[in-house]
């Protein structure tokens, strides 16, 4: 469920017409939803309930600091991937405890604000990462807290550039190796070993992928606690579904995925910590559009917005499908018609969808691609140097804009000019 509903005809963001944000920011824009995304956090804190738990918000779908602080403010941690984001979190006001980092290519300067800065732990997916870690973490005086990442190689049975849990992915360590993996993280000085971290792949949309990673962990937890090690912590990673497609059968719901937790890893006394990013954020966000032009082809329809693969990559780099409605509902029964819904970018993949039906749109009509809150605006470049679109947070009555649209100077100015290349004057 989300907060973006029509209301006499009219799509709102909560108690906001979209169209009254339209009109005082300009097209195109992302808004997004404080009563979503707290409900959406809710319901997997909600899912853990009787287990130590803690909710790591996967900023990577959605870090405008805005939506880090409604994080933030209900007790959320937070799972970051770059120094980048690392400074995001300490600036939304993430203590250092409630911050996990994962990634396969952490440097040593990461590291090293991570471990000064304060940390939960390193999810650390490599034996050259863990000696390097243990390095810099020497070196400053301080152990570093770690989980080891292992792929469970499971088949995730999402789309391929989104699945992480298999034996070819680049991610974590192989659990067949993980005995030794551990025993030489515990030789390590400048490493704590705390627990095992798994994630194996992102929109699942079916609990038994997670089920038989989860399995082979609870078995591993035992395994490694026989060897000595004192797992007391799993990270479990995100990766749970939304639907993106309204009339397909809907992903399950995180009270389901925690009965999995529960009756896989909930016997070991282990303080569970998962990451979720899209469930969060995804259904919580719009991007709204203005058609510029309908134009008519050999033999279709071209619905030519003002929005591009710039702002919204998903369709284009994973043939992602996004509910697009108008934002002044059609009335029952209004004439539809098939569109092709592109962008102004000069390249045939900045194509939104081909074939689609909706109510028939004239230049000047607003359209809004729902689930655009997770991955979209975080994806998002200055192709064909197009300003970066403006985010709006809402909250009941009132909205602000989060992110204000770059000037054409402002973007310009980023560049410099060699003065060996400047006219001699
Ligand atoms: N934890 C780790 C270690 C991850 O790599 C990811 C996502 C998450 C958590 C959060 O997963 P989520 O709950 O959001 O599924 N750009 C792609 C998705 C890439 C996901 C990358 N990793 C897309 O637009 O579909």
């Amino acid at each position: 469920m989300d907060h973006f509903l029509y209301k006499d005809g009219v799509l709102h963001a909560e108690d906001v017409p979209v169209a009254e944000i339209a009109a005082e920011v300009g097209t195109p824009f992302y808004v997004y939803s404080r009563a979503t995304l707290t409900r959406h956090f809710r319901l997997f804190d909600e899912a853990l309930d009787g287990m130590e738990h803690l909710v790591c918000y996967a900023m990577k779908a959605n870090s405008n600091q805005a939506v880090l602080a409604v994080m933030a403010k209900l007790g959320a941690g937070v799972d970051v991937v770059s120094g980048g984001e690392y400074a995001r979190a300490k600036a939304a006001g993430f203590p250092g405890e409630r911050i996990v980092f994962s990634g396969v290519g952490k440097t040593v300067a990461e590291m090293e604000a991570a471990l000064t800065g304060g940390i939960r732990q390193f999810n650390v997916e490599s034996e050259p990462e863990l000696a390097r870690l243990s390095g810099v973490a020497t070196r400053l005086g301080l152990t570093a807290p770690v989980t080891i990442r292992v792929n469970p190689d499971v088949d995730a049975k999402t789309h391929e550039k989104i699945a992480t849990g298999k034996s070819e992915n680049k991610f974590g360590i192989p659990i067949s190796r993980a005995r030794t993996v551990y025993a030489e993280a515990a030789a390590l000085p400048g490493i704590e070993v705390v627990g095992i971290d798994v994630h194996i792949g992102s929109q699942l949309t079916d609990l038994a992928p997670f089920e038989a990673a989860y399995v082979k962990v609870a078995e591993l937890t035992e395994t490694l606690r026989a060897d000595g090690h004192d797992i007391r912590r799993l990270d479990l990673g995100g990766g749970l579904g939304i639907p993106y497609e309204r009339s397909n059968s809907a992903p399950p719901l995180p009270v389901e995925y925690g009965d999995v937790v529960r009756r896989t890893v909930g016997h070991l006394g282990c303080e569970i910590e998962i990451e979720p990013g899209r469930l969060i954020a995804g259904n919580a966000g719009l991007l709204v559009s203005e058609v510029i032009y309908v134009k008519s082809g050999e033999d279709r329809e071209f619905l030519i917005l003002d929005a591009a693969m710039n702002d919204l990559i998903r369709p284009a780099m994973y043939g992602a499908y996004h509910e697009i409605v108008p934002v002044i509902e059609a009335p029952a029964g209004a004439e539809t018609t098939t569109y092709d819904i592109v962008g102004p970018v000069c390249e045939s993949g900045d194509t939104f969808t081909k074939g689609r039906a909706m109510p028939s749109l004239a230049a000047g009509d607003l359209v809004a691609f729902r689930s655009a809150g997770a991955y979209g605006a975080v994806m998002s470049s200055e192709y064909n140097t197009r300003p970066l679109i403006p985010e709006v947070l809402v909250d009941g009555h009132q909205f602000a804009v989060i992110r204000a649209r770059p000037t054409f100077d402002d973007i310009i100015n980023r560049d410099t000019i060699p003065h060996w290349l400047e006219d001699p004057a």
